[in-house]
């Protein structure tokens, strides 16, 4: 199965591991859809992409902005939506350790990182082709977690459990996750010196001594969205963090 000629739907395809997905889609001949809250963001992804990417500005942790966006696409047959854990640079500073952190903020990350794929799947799985797929953003943290990530771990989690469940409500259109290690993205490039040290750590420390590229998260998503037998499965490209 080839997603070339196919229609893909990437919100977040304006950044990081989107856009990535974003280009790799388009050198094997997929028509792209990205979108992102920022116009001048996708303008730029766009141009990077190819002349025929189309984008749609929203927020996607807003239901009605996501529901609007899938009722005027027409038809499609793949889908990915990836908002980061974290609204703004500032927000990771914020996640403390269990006790310490604000209710408030493990719902700011339920909202971005478990919401945002629900509403896409909800609004934009009625308009999906049947040989169609989706591929829903876990992480590592799931099975291999470390101190202060419990909120996005537990909304990972979710997702993970989610995708069991549709993989069985939604078929034939395929279901799976990907669930990437430590990437360096845009997205990533800012965090705080004292997480940013950790993550230098951590890189270290597993099999492959590196962060990963948006490409090599981008190679995986195809594969999920190319293999027609794949499904219900979790893909993690971490080099080898599990194992830490
Ligand atoms: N990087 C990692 O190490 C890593 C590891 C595991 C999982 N992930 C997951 O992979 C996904 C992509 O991460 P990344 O590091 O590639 O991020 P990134 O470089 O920051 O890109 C994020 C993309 O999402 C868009 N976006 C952010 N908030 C949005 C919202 N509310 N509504 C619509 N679009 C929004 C951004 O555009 P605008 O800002 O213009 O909206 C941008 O296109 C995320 O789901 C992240 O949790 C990343």
């Amino acid at each position: 199965m080839s997603i070339a000629g196919q229609r893909i739907v990437i919100i977040g395809g304006s950044s990081g591991i989107g856009l990535a997905t974003a280009k790799a889609a388009a050198a094997r001949g997929a028509r792209v859809v990205i979108g992102g809250r920022s116009v001048e963001r996708l303008g730029t992804a766009a141009a990077e992409i190819g002349a025929e990417t189309e984008t749609h500005a929203l927020d996607a942790t807003d239901e009605h902005a996501v529901k609007a966006m899938f009722e005027g696409l027409g038809k499609f047959d793949h889908l990915a939506v990836l908002v980061p854990s974290a609204p703004d640079k500032t927000a990771s500073t914020r996640l403390v350790d269990f006790l310490h952190m604000e209710v408030g903020q493990f719902e700011t990350v339920f909202r971005n990182r478990f919401w945002s794929q629900l509403y896409g799947i909800r609004h934009g799985a009625p308009h999906m082709t049947p040989t169609g797929s989706i591929v829903l953003m876990s992480s590592s943290q799931p099975r291999k977690t470390i101190p202060r990530y419990s909120a996005s771990s537990a909304a990972a989690g979710a997702i993970e459990a989610l995708a069991r469940s549709l993989a069985i409500e939604l078929a034939p259109i395929r279901v799976n996750v990907i669930a990437p290690g430590f990437i360096e993205t845009p997205g990533t490039s800012h965090i705080p010196t004292e997480r940013r040290a950790a993550w230098d750590r951590i890189a270290e420390a597993q099999p492959v001594k590196r962060l990963g590229t948006p490409e090599e998260i981008a190679h995986g998503m195809l594969f999920l969205m190319e293999n027609s037998y794949a499904t219900a499965s979790v893909l993690d490209i971490d080099g080898g963090y599990r194992l830490t």
